[in-house]
């Protein structure tokens, strides 16, 4: 007998996520991605091929991508020929027949052009693919990805990357993930293999190209870590990522063992003003990277969301301060555990600072994604529930958040059931208050 012929359905265009409706694509999910991309920098222009292989989840006639600009030259699906037609940052790719669901498939697109960033939501800075014309680097959070691969957009659908990155000869690659043996030399140029094998959501990829010292700086258990410094800042980024090894321990201590097979830093030489967690190689700019040690609290807060952000990442991006109020509740335990302030006190000297604290870090709104309330408000959140459910519980918390939701995702609903559950306790009014009404609440004691 012949099965009958499978009709299927369209891939929705967005995964529903309440604050970017377009990001993601429903109908399949990403197991692995190939990128090979070669840069020019003398033009602006990104050539590339990136191989995605995927699983059908339901029968699909036909699925999206998200791509932003970039031209598309060719596609295949499963090695066929399709016709991609273009509706903005939605490729719609048809294959020749439809694909069932549960069944794997692979697609490849060949694109070209000068990529180019996307607001981020908040009009503070344009995320994707960056360049002064000569280094690049990429900072996607939360939807740049799209200006320089294809991409299924959006943390709910983690994959494992190898990217093939071939550049002019006298410059450096460094990657997310490990690099695979030595850069290949072409005609003019070098091409750099790097592979990150633990699934990472899409904002996390780091691709930086420019004048790097490549810097091993050992290990921690089985964990590699390795730095990329721009030359011209190499010496004060060594005193500033000295204590990583250090770091490492005491998140172990409070979250469980480092969950990547490498971490480092990428110091890059513009003055950024900020940090971005990019998954095992945390971007950073020149500006921070000559602070030194000063750099201890944002470098210990970037190293916090491999665990809260990077293993387990948000739900929707409405989740945000999942991230962010967790990284910065870590930057307090550290300084509680060498020697500075408590948490509670940390917590407490947020209070009557001139920083807008009456927004709700639970919903801060798409445009407010990363204002102060998400960061601080939200750690305040995670110690006034300490004070509420006790430090045993309040512990066993943090490591069971980090392994019953690692290398997935997870919402605000279900931290507040995971501490029900482990406290015993309702715990519905401290979460509406702390993390759901605009105006922020006081601390008992
Ligand atoms: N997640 C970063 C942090 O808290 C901040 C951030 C948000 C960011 N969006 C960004 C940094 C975009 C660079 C680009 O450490
Ligand atoms: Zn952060």
């Amino acid at each position: 007998t012949t099965a009958p012929p499978l009709d299927g359905a369209v891939g929705a265009p967005g995964v529903g996520d309440p604050y970017f409706p377009d990001l993601g694509n429903g109908g399949y999910d990403v197991e692995r991605y190939a990128l090979e991309l070669t840069w020019q920098p003398d033009t602006g222009r990104l050539a590339g091929r990136a191989t995605i292989e995927a699983v059908a989840t339901q029968d699909l006639s036909r699925f999206n991508l998200d791509l932003v600009g970039l031209e598309v030259s060719s596609t295949t699906v499963d090695g066929a020929d399709a016709e991609v037609d273009r509706a903005g940052r939605e490729p719609q790719i048809p294959p020749a027949s439809p694909i069932a669901d549960g069944a794997p498939f692979t697609t490849e697109v060949t694109y070209e052009g000068v990529p180019t960033p996307v607001p981020d939501g908040t009009d503070l800075f344009e995320v994707g693919w960056q360049t002064d014309g000569r280094e690049a680097y990429v900072v996607s959070e939360p939807a740049g990805a799209a200006t320089f691969y294809p991409v299924n957009d959006h943390p709910t659908d983690k994959a494992t990357y190898t990217v093939e990155i071939t550049a002019p000869e006298d410059q450096v690659v460094a990657a997310s993930g490990l690099l695979v043996g030595d850069p290949v030399a072409g005609e003019g140029t070098r091409t750099w293999t790097y592979e990150a094998s633990d699934p990472m959501a899409s904002y996390l990829l780091q691709i930086a190209i420019g004048d790097y010292e490549l810097v091993d700086a050992g290990t921690f258990g089985d964990t590699v870590i390795r730095h990329a410094f721009h030359r011209t800042l190499a010496d004060s980024a060594q005193v500033a990522t000295e204590r990583t090894a250090e770091m490492i321990d005491v998140l172990d201590d409070v979250y469980g063992p480092y969950p990547f097979e490498a971490y480092g830093v990428v110091a890059v030489d513009e003055p950024l003003g900020f940090a971005l967690e990019t998954q095992t190689l945390t971007i950073i700019g020149s500006d921070i990277a000559r602070w030194g040690r000063r750099a201890d609290d944002i470098l210990l807060h970037e190293l916090a969301h491999q665990w809260v952000g990077n293993l387990v990442s948000p739900a929707t991006w409405k989740d945000i301060w999942l991230n962010e109020g967790f990284a910065t509740y870590s930057e307090w335990l550290w300084s509680e555990r060498t020697g500075g302030d408590s948490a509670a006190e940390r917590a407490r000297a947020l209070v009557g600072t001139s920083a807008d604290l009456d927004v709700p870090p639970g919903d801060p709104g798409t445009g407010e994604l990363f204002i102060t309330s998400v960061y601080w408000r939200g750690g305040m959140a995670l110690q006034a529930l300490r004070e509420e459910i006790g430090d045993d519980a309040f512990f066993t918390l943090l490591r069971r958040w980090v392994d019953d939701h690692r290398d997935s995702t997870a919402s605000t609903e279900d931290l507040v059931a995971l501490a029900e559950e482990i406290s015993g306790q309702e715990l519905d009014e401290l979460f509406d208050a702390w993390v759901y009404a605009p105006e922020l609440p006081s601390f008992d004691r």
